[in-house]
């Protein structure tokens, strides 16, 4: 499917199988500050973390933040959830390509999560497809497969904290990838997937972290609509 023939999906799956092909792509156009967002949510994710750690990405799409963690740990073992088949089948094209250990599970992140224990659960630009009352009921689960000490990183698509501002933060967005080189069709294309957005503010989210259970639960980098939220299982 070519990006202008897209306006509107039946579900969310369909929205991101139908851009599994061009996704990659256009990442750095459609989140305007990739270097530092990414940048950020890596450094906390790489933190003490082992040699061969194993690492859950929830919502992994491509496998992009997976990628960006196994460069820094080359013998990391990577289990990746997504509910679109097309995404992980590139992000299985990709990791492999460099070699990287990994298993993926086709499943929804309102289903059970994988055992673990895991050193990091990390997730980008996934969760906010969730209603809060998943958002929370996930981080509850998410702190359940974590190994003591082990670190929770989601870097996020945040609501701005008043409707004003939120409108703004959209504009700007919208303003920022065409400056970065969008065009009509991928704006479209991107506003088609996000119909299925639910976000909430980074405020509300930090406090469903402490609420779970998260030691240091935090928002240490938060640019307009993206933002990086941390915390760790207690030791
Ligand atoms: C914007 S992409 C982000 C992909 C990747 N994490 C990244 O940083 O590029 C969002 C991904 O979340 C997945 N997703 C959204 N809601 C989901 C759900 N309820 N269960 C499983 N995956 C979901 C979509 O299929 C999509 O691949």
């Amino acid at each position: 499917m070519s990006e202008t023939s897209i306006s509107k999906f039946e579900t969310i799956e369909s929205a991101f199988g139908a851009a599994a092909g061009t996704y990659d792509s256009a990442r750095r156009r459609l989140v305007p500050c990739f270097d530092d967002f990414y940048g950020t949510a890596l450094r906390f994710a790489t933190l003490d973390l082992p040699e061969a750690p194993h690492v859950l990405d929830l919502g992994a799409g491509t496998g992009l933040f997976s990628a960006l963690v196994a460069a820094v740990r080359p013998r990391a073992h990577l289990t990746l959830v997504d509910s679109a088949e097309p995404m992980l089948a590139e992000a299985t094209r990709a990791l492999s390509a460099r070699g990287v250990a990994h298993e993926v599970r086709h499943q929804d992140l309102a289903e059970p999560l994988p055992h673990g224990p895991y050193d990091a659960v990390i997730s980008a630009l996934a969760i906010h497809h969730l209603g809060d009352d998943g958002k929370r009921d996930l981080y509850r689960r998410v702190l359940g497969v974590l190994a003591p000490g082990g670190v929770f990183v989601n870097a996020e698509q945040v609501a701005g904290p008043t409707p004003r501002l939120d409108e703004l933060y959209d504009r700007w967005w919208e303003d920022d990838a065409r400056a970065r080189g969008s065009g009509d069709a991928e704006l479209a294309a991107a506003r088609a997937r996000m119909a299925f957005d639910r976000p909430a503010t980074a405020a509300d989210q930090v406090g469903w972290l402490c609420e779970a259970g998260f030691t240091d639960p935090a928002c240490p980098y938060a640019h307009l609509r993206f933002a990086v939220l941390v915390g760790w299982s207690p030791s």
